[in-house]
């Protein structure tokens, strides 16, 4: 029902970004109505964070979170603007339901958390937006977790019972939303954790944090429906993408990836309550300096046992990467597991098309696959991949991949 009322306003002319922002920029600086792109005329109101005491070199916690109070209890489509400057701002949260029929953060400063762990009081995310629907993050501003200070205390690969750090983006339990634009900076942890959403797209979105920043997986993906990242680069210093358990309908396409660990499908089978992962297409996407390419990785020993399925990796350009190609079912970072008894998680219908470029290691085609229960259904489709010059090898444990074209044997 709602969707229907924002695509008949046109609020979110979804697929036009530069559009988008061009009127955000012009809003934000002459007009406080908006003749929008549509044929229907909607009135957007704007609520700039200076009329809220937000300032140039100071902290904005309290301006940002009253402008989004009346944001989001407007009538009318509302945007809230951080005009270009710097900025300081502690943990908020961007709390719904809303009115306002569709709510717009549009960001052109820099925003900087604080360095110090303690002064996020525990807090799993810096900005959280919760319970929204039409949410859109917008701008050419930057996020910086001002990670450095929190990744040296951080010892989460031998404490099990560390303190995990403040993550710079949870979208948790929002649907029908855009987040494009603006760059996630040096996050103290994973940078943007989609939890429970519908229908979620990333565009133009940008992520950087250096090679070795622990845990600083960019965009991680749990319970969600319908989410795409699109035109998207990506350096940090953990997974580019993770998909976790629980999604369907997942596409990531024309992301660019490096620093990191690759784009990875889990890990999965972790715990016991997971739920199956179902549909997920990556394409057009490029890897540089990678760890991992394009992988499915679920954890042995442990209760997990759900199925994976409908997972197509194709058209992916890999630079230099350590293990382009992989299926880890002995995925046990840090000795955490038990790898006497085989993972639990039926992996199928599994294709990997088109995937070309160099990789860092002879054997770049792996498939380790449960001896409990083997990958069913995997396709390799041209797979151009050189070490040194020479093709690559493939290894497959309790995987029987079918070749329909040009790549590696078993
Ligand atoms: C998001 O969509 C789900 C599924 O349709 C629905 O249960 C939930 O209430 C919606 N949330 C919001 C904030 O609109
Ligand atoms: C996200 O993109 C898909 C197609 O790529 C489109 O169908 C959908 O409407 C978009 N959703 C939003 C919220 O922009
Ligand atoms: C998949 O999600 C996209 C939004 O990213 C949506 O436009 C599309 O309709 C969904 N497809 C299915 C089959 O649910
Ligand atoms: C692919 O993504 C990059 C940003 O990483 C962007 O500059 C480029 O325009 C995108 N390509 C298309 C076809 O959208
Ligand atoms: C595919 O990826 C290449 C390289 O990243 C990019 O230049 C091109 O625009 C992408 N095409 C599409 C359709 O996204
Ligand atoms: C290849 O990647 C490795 C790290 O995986 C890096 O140490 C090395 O410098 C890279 N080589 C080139 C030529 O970039
Ligand atoms: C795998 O694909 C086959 C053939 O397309 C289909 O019949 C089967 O239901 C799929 N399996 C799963 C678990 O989706
Ligand atoms: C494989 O890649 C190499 C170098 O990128 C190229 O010269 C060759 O034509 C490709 N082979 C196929 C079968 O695509």
């Amino acid at each position: 029902m709602y969707s229907k009322t924002y695509q008949s306003r046109g609020v979110h002319p979804r697929e036009k970004v530069t559009t988008d922002e061009k009127m955000s920029i012009i809003i934000t600086r002459w007009a406080f109505f908006l003749l929008l792109a549509s044929s229907v005329t909607a009135q957007r109101k704007i609520f700039n964070i200076g009329s809220y005491g937000g300032r140039p070199n100071g902290d904005i916690t309290q301006a940002l979170t009253n402008a989004w109070k009346d944001a989001c209890a407007s009538i009318v489509p509302s945007l809230i603007a951080v005009p270009k400057a710097n900025y300081n701002m502690g943990v908020v949260l961007l709390k719904g339901p809303c009115k306002a029929p569709s709510i717009e953060l549009h960001v052109e400063g820099v925003i900087r958390a604080p360095s110090n762990v303690a002064q996020m009081k525990g807090a799993s995310q810096w900005v959280q937006v919760a319970y929204v629907n039409a949410f859109t993050l917008s701008g050419n501003g930057v996020f910086d977790g001002q990670g450095p200070v929190a990744w040296k205390q951080n010892d989460c690969t031998h404490n099990k019972k560390c303190n995990w750090p403040t993550m710079n983006f949870g979208f948790n339990f929002i649907n029908n939303s855009y987040i494009m634009g603006v760059t996630s900076k040096d996050s103290k942890n994973f940078h943007v954790n989609v939890i429970s959403c519908h229908n979620i797209n990333f565009s133009g979105f940008k992520i950087s944090a250096p090679e070795g920043s622990p845990n600083t997986d960019g965009i991680h993906i749990g319970r969600s429906k319908g989410v795409t990242v699109k035109n998207t680069r990506i350096g940090t210093g953990d997974d580019c993408v993770s998909i976790g358990d629980g999604n369907s309908n997942i596409t990531v396409e024309n992301v660019s990836c490096g620093p990191g660990h690759g784009i990875s499908v889990g890990s999965l089978g972790r715990y016991n309550n997971e739920a199956p992962v179902v549909g997920v297409i990556i394409k057009n996407c490029t890897l540089t300096n990678t760890m991992n390419g394009v992988r499915i990785k679920t954890w042995p020993g442990t209760p997990g046992a759900i199925q994976v399925s409908n997972l197509h990796f194709e058209d992916i350009v890999m630079n230099n990467v350590s293990n382009p190609v992989i299926i880890d079912q002995e995925y046990c970072p840090w000795n955490q597991c038990n790898k006497k008894s085989p993972s639990k998680i039926r992996i199928s219908n599994v294709s990997f098309k088109n995937i070309r470029g160099t990789s860092g290691t002879a054997e770049g085609v792996s498939l380790i696959c449960s001896a409990g229960v083997p990958c069913q259904n995997v396709e390799l489709n041209n797979i151009n991949l050189t070490f040194k010059g020479a093709k690559v090898t493939a290894k497959c444990s309790h995987a029987r991949p079918r070749i329909t074209a040009n790549a590696p044997a078993c």
